[in-house]
């Protein structure tokens, strides 16, 4: 048998939930592409979408229900989060959702969706030496997020975290996902696979590199100075961050609906300046130009990272909370394809070949 390093070509599992297109650059969740659910949907219903048929019974107002679930998981961990300060956000995090209970039913399922964004918001206010702010039960959950951390909760903000969130819900069996799914093919709970998830994520091959793209737009400095800087990048070898994709080949479909999420913090005052969104602006077009001429046969456009950068960095979250912030969107994927795997899936075991020594033979 010949060894799949990985496994690019090896499909592992069957999902009803989510489908990436490379080719059309079309992203379907649950039937739906992304940018229909963006333009006329919240992230409560893209949560009611992937729950449905994984768990039951299904809250009717999920919005009331991911509010309760966040004021559950505030009470279970803000006393712990002072023990925690020191230590990188992603970790804080990763220990916080350990504490909470494990099973498969509903409850266990939302407890864990609003986990990321509670810990996560408790673990920020107390380095930062603040006030905890409790969740609101009524509010939407993107909103919420955005109180609780002490940022702008105007609806511009509101409204572009909640797209964000619906973004990166779920992406095909990525590597965080692949590891909710190993996880869940135990029979393990929600919550194994749910923290497993979270480990996979940190890494920068995966959630934890979006910084990069910050880093060139504090190199390029000015509008102005954009075209010669990536000029000068691409000559000497560096790639564009926030430009191509192993799988999209054509526009990541992502980078759009993040592109328009941007847009509504333009002129919003409660948020980070306008010069910055039109640094970036002057940047993209820039390197969109450049890689053209660049990569003459091969399409380089636009990813999501670049995007994701632009718009956590103009909500206000800090560099070092932002692959948190995206374990707030994935975490419903991780949990309704945990759900997935165990109702439909067999225990994912595959096999390896050995390359060490081989004992001797008795004389
Ligand atoms: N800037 C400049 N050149 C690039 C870029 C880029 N962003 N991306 C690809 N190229 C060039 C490569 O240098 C290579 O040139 P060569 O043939 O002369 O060696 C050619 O295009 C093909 O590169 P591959 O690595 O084969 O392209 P692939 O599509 O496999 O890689 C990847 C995709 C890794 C994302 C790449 O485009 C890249 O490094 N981008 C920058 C980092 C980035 O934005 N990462 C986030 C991706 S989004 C996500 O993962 C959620």
């Amino acid at each position: 048998m010949d060894v799949e390093n990985g496994l690019e070509n090896v499909v592992a599992a069957e999902t009803a939930l989510s489908h990436v297109d490379g080719a059309a650059g079309k992203l379907i969740i649950c039937g739906r592409s992304l940018d229909t659910l963006a333009a006329n949907h919240a992230y409560e219903d893209v949560v009611a979408l992937m729950l449905t048929g994984q768990v039951a019974p299904l809250p009717e107002d999920m919005t009331a229900a991911l509010g309760r679930a966040r004021a559950e998981v505030y009470e279970s961990v803000a006393g712990f989060a002072p023990e925690l300060g020191a230590m990188p956000v992603i970790d804080g995090l990763r220990t916080l959702m350990a504490m909470l209970p494990d099973g498969d039913d509903t409850e266990t399922a939302l407890r864990l969706i609003a986990a990321p964004a509670v810990c996560t918001a408790v673990l920020l206010r107390t380095r930062s030496g603040r006030a905890l702010i409790p969740p609101r039960r009524e509010a939407r959950h993107a909103a919420d997020i955005l109180h609780m951390c002490g940022l702008s909760d105007a609806d511009g903000p509101a409204t572009a975290l909640d797209r964000y969130l619906m973004t990166v819900t779920d992406h095909g069996l990525n590597a965080s996902t692949f590891a909710a799914r190993v996880v869940a093919s135990t029979g393990a709970g929600l919550a194994s696979a749910a923290i497993a998830a979270l480990c996979a994520l940190k890494g920068p091959l995966h959630g934890g590199a979006p910084g990069p793209v910050l880093d060139m737009l504090d190199g390029v400095g000015t509008p102005e100075n954009a075209a010669r800087w990536i000029a000068d990048a691409l000559g000497r070898g560096k790639r564009l961050m926030g430009f191509g994709h192993r799988v999209y080949r054509v526009r990541d479909p992502r980078a759009d609906v993040l592109r328009g999420a941007v847009q509504l913090l333009r002129n919003d005052d409660s948020v980070a300046t306008n010069e910055r969104l039109a640094l970036a602006e002057a940047v993209e077009a820039a390197a969109l130009d450049a890689l053209a001429r660049h990569k003459p046969d091969r399409k380089l456009e636009t990813n999501v990272e670049f995007y994701t950068a632009t718009l956590l960095e103009a909500l206000g979250v800090p560099r070092d909370a932002f692959t948190c912030v995206f374990a707030m969107g994935r975490v419903t994927g991780w949990v309704a394809h945990a759900r997935e795997q165990a109702r439909t899936g067999r225990l994912i075991r595959p096999q390896s070949r050995y390359t060490g020594p081989m004992p001797e033979r008795a004389a």
